[in-house]
């Protein structure tokens, strides 16, 4: 191979590259790592053609392809260094203790695990979560599992998708895992397809992306390990923020063997696991053994003109019921509440929440439709019908759903807020950031707590700082 010619890195170019790769991708060079970055650079100005470092950089700000260019340059620029089960006595923590202690938590409501590998590099680690999670959970299949592996790097993303690794990439690897989740093909391994299914590998950017939240829901464990050391201090505090909203109460955050929290974020605690050190998101204490049951007032929203009469008696009937939000009561068996005094729901939409809860979505949609065919409208009846059409990726049906949820109950935050994440995902920013602003008011507005967890995982304060940020996000984009 020809090598680049080397080119001068000019003190005043040093400064702006250093300052756009950080903008722009967190990684940081300092003075010691200058002649590292000027080979990069060397390399990949060479391979455009450019005449020298200053030209390199005037068409990777300027040229119409510079989105293209500064990927190639990021890619190039950043260490992929990664194996699989790297730092084993964490994911023996996982196995031992992480895995057990959040499938216990989950094991009687919605059965969903979703892990994210953040800074993935070629797969392996999102492959060993996966191959971790088939070690110790005694029933797969029960449960609806989703791992995302993202980084910036697309050609290491392209390695992570095939799957494929030459016999050297599986070195220390114990033969178990070896002959239980590889199969022999084209002279080296590749990670049989039942590991594969379980992983989802996408581009993203940790620091100029907006979390994946909307498109991935919240998470029991986010690996972030050997990224951040690469950040500069404030970088690093952003991006484990904003992990911290992703993470559902009492969700994990691993990150490298060199790599702390000291000085950068206080809202973790530290658990000793073994001889592993993991981050935890705590668990609201507020929130323990509270159960939801939803208002069903239709305060502030009378119904319109042309609304016929006999769903206008039977909201006045229920107006007449609803006494409280938020009770505290223990679970019946059939979604129904043991307070005899606390409003009574249709049993068959505690029903649909529990099928919601199982995965059987279109059960859950027939229940729902059934009983506000019987019923007339309900705030709770609506929500979950958005929730189970959400589940079932049918994005308008949704939308629909949940702006009828906030016609019957126009304090209802959540509804707020999963029509919000609708409208993004369905790419109608002006009117997520609308719904998003109206969730924060709501959210305001509610009493603490008001909203139980089972269905995404959020407590009130986090739902709140994930509103706030997606408005400052999504506010400048134009639609
Ligand atoms: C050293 S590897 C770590 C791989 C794996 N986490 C491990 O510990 O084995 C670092 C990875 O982080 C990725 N990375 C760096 N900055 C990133 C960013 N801003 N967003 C997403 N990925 C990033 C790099 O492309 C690289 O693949």
């Amino acid at each position: 191979m020809i090598p680049a010619r080397k080119y001068e890195l000019s003190e005043e170019d040093f400064e702006r590259f250093r300052k756009l790769i950080n903008q722009t991708s967190g990684i940081f060079f300092d003075r010691g790592k200058r002649d590292l970055l000027r080979l990069g650079l060397s390399d990949r100005a060479d391979e455009v053609g450019a005449e020298n470092l200053t030209d390199y950089y005037e068409r990777l700000t300027s040229i119409p392809e510079r989105e293209t260019e500064l990927r190639r340059l990021l890619d190039h620029l950043s260490v992929q260094e990664t194996q699989f089960f790297r730092n084993l006595p964490q994911f023996d923590a996982l196995r031992k203790f992480v895995i057990p202690e959040i499938v216990r938590r989950k094991a009687q409501g919605y059965r969903n695990l979703r892990f994210w590998s953040a800074g993935c590099s070629t797969g392996q680690e999102p492959y060993s979560l996966a191959m971790s999670l088939l070690d110790v959970l005694p029933d797969p299949d029960t449960w609806n599992i989703q791992i995302l592996g993202t980084d910036l790097s697309e050609s290491a993303l392209a390695t992570a998708k095939q799957g494929w690794y030459p016999e050297r990439r599986l070195n220390g690897m114990d033969r178990l895992h070896r002959e239980r989740y590889f199969r022999e093909s084209d002279g080296g391994f590749r990670v049989a397809e039942p590991v594969r299914r379980m992983v989802h590998f996408a581009r993203h950017n940790m620091v100029t992306d907006p979390l994946p939240i909307s498109i991935f829901g919240t998470c029991d464990i986010v690996f972030c390990r050997n990224v951040i050391i690469y950040f500069t201090h404030e970088t690093a505090k952003y991006v484990i923020e904003h992990f911290f909203d992703i993470l559902n109460p009492g969700g994990y955050l691993f990150l490298g063997h060199s790599e702390t929290l000291w000085k950068m974020s206080a809202k973790y605690s530290l658990v000793e696991m073994g001889d592993a050190f993991i981050y935890k998101k705590p668990l609201p204490r507020s929130l323990a053994g509270r159960r939801f049951i939803p208002d069903r007032r239709l305060r502030d929203n009378p119904l319109p003109p042309g609304v016929d009469s006999d769903r206008r008696e039977s909201t006045e009937r229920r107006d007449a019921l609803s006494e409280t939000d938020l009770i505290n009561v223990p679970e019946r068996a059939d979604g129904g509440s043991l307070d005899d005094d606390a409003p009574q729901i249709d049993p068959q939409v505690g029903k649909a929440r529990k099928s919601i809860d199982l995965g059987e979505n279109d059960k859950a949609v027939e229940l729902l439709l059934d009983s506000l065919k019987r019923n007339g409208d309900t705030a709770e009846a609506h929500f979950l019908l958005g929730i189970a059409y959400e589940r079932k990726n049918d994005l308008e049906m949704a939308a629909e759903s949940f702006r009828r949820a906030i016609f019957c109950d126009g304090t209802h935050s959540l509804a707020y807020f999963h029509l919000a994440n609708m409208l993004e995902r369905l790419g109608s920013f002006k009117g997520a950031v609308k719904e998003y602003r109206k969730a924060v008011k709501a959210l305001k507005e509610d009493s603490p707590g008001r909203w139980e967890i089972d269905l995404d995982a959020f407590d009130d304060e986090a739902l709140m700082n994930l509103c706030e940020w997606k408005v400052e996000n999504l506010g400048g984009i134009e639609n």
